[in-house]
């Protein structure tokens, strides 16, 4: 929000985007999007293909830097900032598919995700924290990540995020491509993350499961948030049920 009389801009919220341009040479992707995730929320944004969820996790992460608007997160600044300052200011993004290293084992996959982190004591920590949310990890440390199921790849990559240590976790898609079973344990574990203290911002086309998980929910479309509230209410919304939830 920018402030009229200094010039300075402000945030109220843990993490804040306000009116975010971004784009790709010529093609805007985010016309200019406002939304807030206060600390210890779940927050989901649903909208369809090509609708700017991907790119909206990417302009909070630093891999796309919007043109015009602003971003804070914890009272500062990050707009401009390149995505490896933004992870260690504690921001970490699962992609949307997953992107683990399909070559490289479990064990190497998870401590690349601590990069960060030189102390081995705290690296084996974290990889403890991870196992209690993933016990099936613990078992395939030697496996190849890509010879993994889908699931198990997608625990794989909520792993790696977590062996950051974040202060706010970023999911792109994570049901996407998982039977119906596996959704349900991934978005329970999500909520355990969440019960533990982590904030979430969660983007979905899976709308049905995110809004029953989330506190508060925005849907956009082609670059525009076009409503937004608690999940209740989108739910029995009847633009997001004929639009999200046939
Ligand atoms: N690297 C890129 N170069 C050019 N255009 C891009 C690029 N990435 C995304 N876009 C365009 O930006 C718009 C928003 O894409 P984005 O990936 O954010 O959508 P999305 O909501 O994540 O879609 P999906 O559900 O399919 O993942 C789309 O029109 C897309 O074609
Ligand atoms: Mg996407």
């Amino acid at each position: 929000m920018a402030d009229t009389k200094t010039g300075e801009t402000t945030a109220k919220h843990y993490l804040e985007l306000s009116g975010v341009a971004s784009f790709y040479g010529k093609i805007q992707a985010l016309n200019g999007i406002s939304l807030f995730v206060d600390q210890g929320e779940i927050v989901t944004l649903i909208g369809s293909n090509g609708a700017g969820k991907s790119t909206t996790l990417k302009s909070i992460s630093g891999l796309v830097t919007p043109k015009t608007g602003s971003i804070h997160f914890e009272g500062k600044e990050i707009t401009q900032n390149p995505a490896h300052i933004n992870a260690a200011l504690g921001i970490a993004q699962v992609p949307e598919g997953r992107r683990i290293f399909p070559r490289l084992t479990v064990r190497e996959n998870l401590r690349i995700g601590a990069f960060l982190e030189k102390n081995k004591k705290v690296i084996t920590e974290r990889m403890e924290r991870v196992f209690s949310f993933f016990p099936r990890l613990k078992e395939r440390l030697d496996q190849q990540g890509g010879t993994m199921s889908g699931g198990e790849q997608q625990m794989l990559a909520m792993g790696r995020a977590l062996m950051m240590k974040p202060k706010l976790l970023m999911l792109d898609e994570p049901s996407m491509g998982l039977a119906p079973i596996i959704v349900e344990q991934i978005f329970d574990i999500i909520q355990q993350m969440n019960q533990e203290g982590m904030t979430i911002l969660l983007v979905e086309q899976n709308a049905f499961q995110a809004l029953q998980i989330a506190n508060r929910g925005y849907v956009i479309q082609t670059g525009d948030i076009v409503l937004e509230g608690p999940c209740q209410d989108l739910l029995s919304n009847q633009q997001v049920r004929s639009a999200y939830l046939a």
